[in-house]
């Protein structure tokens, strides 16, 4: 296979685990030189780091919580000041927190929109201004979630956030088009990782999500990272403003008995 993404730098927030990881890990198989950030977890995220660099491939990590806009713009500048010149931005960082809507506090609701709305909104903002100043096109992908079309009771915060997600990338299609930056989504469906980590370990819940996955299987971050890959490279040049959903038909999965 040739490699996609020689010579060019990605940086990946919250590439030390779940998605972000695998996507790290397949843009440095494509040749891209990797920048990972992390919120805590400095030891764990340089181990990633490390082995991500162990088959040769260029790989950093940078503490910065992408919830405060300083640290996201640090992180873009780090990267740059580290690895040279950024091509590429995935924004990936997401948490989400489970609770009937009446029981959300101000504070669980806040710790959602801040990573996943508000976070996501200024690191693509330093972006944009980067890649505008630099004079350079860009690419900047962003790890939606089913959920920005599909309900998910009792996550409506994260919900909430998802759905702006889709309006962010399609309005800002139209704004940087004029600039050759393209910005996509990912909507994943449900895939092993640390998000997921409560239902993993409930074989009840898991079965019955199980059922409504046309495919059987819950996806992996790979399965993810082969569209992230496409996205960052020059065969999607044609390609912004849409949603690609990687669910294992989760979505529109209805039947009658
Ligand atoms: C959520 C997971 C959920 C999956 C499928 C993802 O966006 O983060 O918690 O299992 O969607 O519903």
């Amino acid at each position: 296979m040739s490699k996609r993404l020689e010579g060019k730098v990605a940086a990946i927030t919250g590439g030390n685990q779940g998605i972000g990881l695998g996507i790290a890990e397949r843009f440095i198989q494509e040749g891209a030189a990797v920048s990972i950030c992390y919120r805590s977890d400095g030891e764990g995220s340089e181990r990633v780091a490390e082995s991500l660099r162990a088959g040769g491939g260029k790989a950093i990590a940078i503490q910065a919580d992408i919830s405060k806009l300083a640290d996201g713009q640090r992180f873009l500048s780090e990267t740059v000041s580290q690895l040279g010149e950024l091509d590429i931005l995935v924004n990936n960082a997401g948490v989400e927190k489970r609770a009937s809507f009446w029981d959300v506090t101000e504070a669980d609701y806040d710790f959602v929109l801040n990573v996943n709305l508000k976070g996501l909104f200024f690191v693509t903002q330093a972006m944009v201004r980067y890649l505008r100043q630099a004079k350079r096109p860009g690419k900047i992908i962003n790890i939606s979630s089913v959920h920005e079309e599909l309900p998910f009771p009792h996550f409506t915060s994260y919900c909430a956030s998802k759905g702006a997600l889709k309006m962010i990338t399609r309005n800002l299609s139209i704004e940087l088009a004029p600039f050759n930056i393209t910005i996509n989504n990912i909507a994943p469906g449900a895939i092993e990782t640390p998000i997921n980590k409560n239902l993993l370990n409930d074989p009840v819940k898991l079965k019955s999500l199980l059922d409504n996955i046309p495919l059987r299987r819950l996806g992996k971050p790979e399965d993810v990272a082969s569209i992230a890959a496409f996205l960052a490279s020059e065969e999607s040049s044609y390609v912004t403003g849409t949603t690609f959903v990687v669910d294992g038909g989760l979505t529109w999965n209805y039947e009658e008995q």
